[in-house]
């Protein structure tokens, strides 16, 4: 690959984190970037992500694979940081080739990626479902457990699928202990090792061409100044470390996990593009200071599709909660803002943003460490002025009605963040790349494909 003496943004490394809990329209926002940029990696979770593209009328959710896939001429990494299912990946390649896109020499899996394996998902759903455990709500898809694994240092990553010996030896050890563990904690029915391992090895074969070194990969095509876009997965509110714990995924899904999921150094980063939603939703349990539970939380639901991309659940929603949408800037080190489902907005008549809380009556000024705290907290609400004229598939700042501008230069002003794009829709046109803003400037040019 060669470096392109023209481009003027070489060696761009742009990651795209969710500012909130997740579904802030991460898919768009990465399927409308990813022709400005030659990689896309996925950095951390697994299929418990759903990212939603509506492209020409076409609608894809991909769970796995990075969005960029469908970017001509992009190559789509999963990166080391990223659990694979394998029955999930093959499925969704095999969806994307039926829908005409080609993934031949195009998507690189990590060999350090770990693996789910079924009885991870078998010890997930006992778990939430066992007396006296914390349920949080999680998609079922075995994600925990895989990465308790990894950091027990007991898990199984991609390249271990092809040393059979290994493989076979892992199963029939895992599945002894998984299923002494069902068994005697939540009464579960065993699984069968050998057809475990017959199924793997198929998938094994399925995927085999597509597995690289992802980090080197990424850090030679960094060398040669090359882009890179790092989708993030669920947001900064769900990350193990900085979320509302214990009510979060369990992986990094902030910045700063984007390095440690790629191998690509912190000093890569260009830049931090967070996605918010105008307003607030949250799939699951756990805290969620501005949630509204009356007509206007039905309202905001039907009319912005709050229904969960994988698992069909209603989402909650409430108001913008400016706090902790400071504390996602502050950990993301967000350099722009983007904003979208603005036109779930329209035809309110006020419309509240959280910009404070009080505890026990007293005015808080840090977010709450613990759950306890969380539900002790009251928002404290500035209402601005709602707008009645559509902001549906608008793509230019001055056609944005003046409350909507207000209410944007209102949240940008409150954080001290630019915000650099509004989704005004599902589709990739129904977006306004804010004029002069710092992300229009920092973005590549479409990528030229140079082999
Ligand atoms: P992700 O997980 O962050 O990629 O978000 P999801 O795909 O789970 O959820 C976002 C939903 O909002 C999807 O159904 C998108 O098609 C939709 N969406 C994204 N941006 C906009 C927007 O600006 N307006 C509207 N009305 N829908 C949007
Ligand atoms: P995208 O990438 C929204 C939530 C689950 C649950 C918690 C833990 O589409 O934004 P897990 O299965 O990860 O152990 O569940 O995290 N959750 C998401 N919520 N969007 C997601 O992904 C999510 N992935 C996980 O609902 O509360
Ligand atoms: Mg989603």
């Amino acid at each position: 690959m060669k470096k392109d003496p023209t481009n003027s943004h070489d060696g761009a490394c742009v990651a795209v984190v969710g500012a909130q809990w997740g579904d802030e329209g991460k898919g768009k926002v990465v399927d409308l970037l990813a022709s400005h940029f030659q990689w896309i990696a996925r950095y951390q979770g697994g299929h418990n992500a759903g990212h939603t593209v509506i492209a020409e009328g076409r609608k894809l959710i991909l769970q796995l694979i990075p969005c960029g896939i469908l970017a001509p001429g992009a190559r789509a990494v999963i990166g080391n940081g990223v659990v694979v299912d394998p029955e999930a990946l093959t499925r969704e390649m095999s969806l994307l080739e039926a829908a005409g896109v080609p993934l031949a020499g195009r998507l690189f899996i990590s060999q350090r990626a770990h693996v789910i394996l079924p009885y991870h998902r078998m010890i997930e759903l006992a778990a939430e479902n066992a007396p006296g455990r914390v349920k949080i709500g999680t998609t079922s898809r075995g994600i925990g457990p895989c990465y308790e694994d990894k950091m027990g240092r007991r898990g199984l990553r991609i390249v271990d699928l092809y040393d059979r010996d290994l493989l076979r030896a892992h199963i029939e050890n895992a599945v002894r202990e998984k299923n002494a563990i069902a068994a005697a904690l939540y009464g579960g029915a065993p699984l069968d090792a050998g057809r475990m391992f017959e199924t793997y090895v198929e998938y094994s074969e399925l995927i085999r061409p597509h597995i690289a070194d992802a980090c080197a990969l990424l850090n030679q095509a960094a060398d040669a100044g090359e882009s890179i876009l790092l989708e993030g997965a669920q947001g900064t509110l769900l990350d193990i470390d900085h979320g509302t714990y214990p009510f979060v995924t369990s992986s990094s899904t902030t910045a700063g996990g984007a390095c440690i999921g790629t191998g690509l150094a912190p000093t890569r980063l260009t830049a931090a593009l967070g996605v918010t939603k105008a307003y607030a939703t949250r799939v699951g349990g756990g805290p969620f200071p501005s949630e509204l539970n009356d007509a206007a939380a039905e309202h905001l639901r039907q009319r912005g599709r709050e229904f969960g991309s994988v698992t069909g659940r209603p989402r909650r929603v409430g108001w913008l909660d400016l706090p902790l949408l400071r504390y996602a800037v502050e950990i993301n080190g967000v350099s722009s803002l983007i904003v979208t489902k603005l036109d779930i907005l329209d035809g309110l008549d006020r419309v509240p943003v959280c910009v404070g809380y009080r505890l026990d009556g007293k005015p808080c000024d840090h977010i709450p460490y613990t759950v306890a705290e969380f539900e002790r907290i009251e928002p404290v609400y500035e209402t601005l002025p709602g707008w009645q004229t559509s902001t549906e598939g608008l793509t230019r700042y001055a056609d944005l009605p003046s409350a909507a501008r207000n209410y944007l230069d209102f949240v940008a002003g409150w954080l001290g963040v630019e915000i650099g794009m509004i989704s005004t829709g599902p589709e990739r046109n129904q977006t306004i790349m804010v004029p002069e803003s710092r992300l229009s400037s920092l973005l590549p040019r479409p990528a030229a494909v140079t082999v």
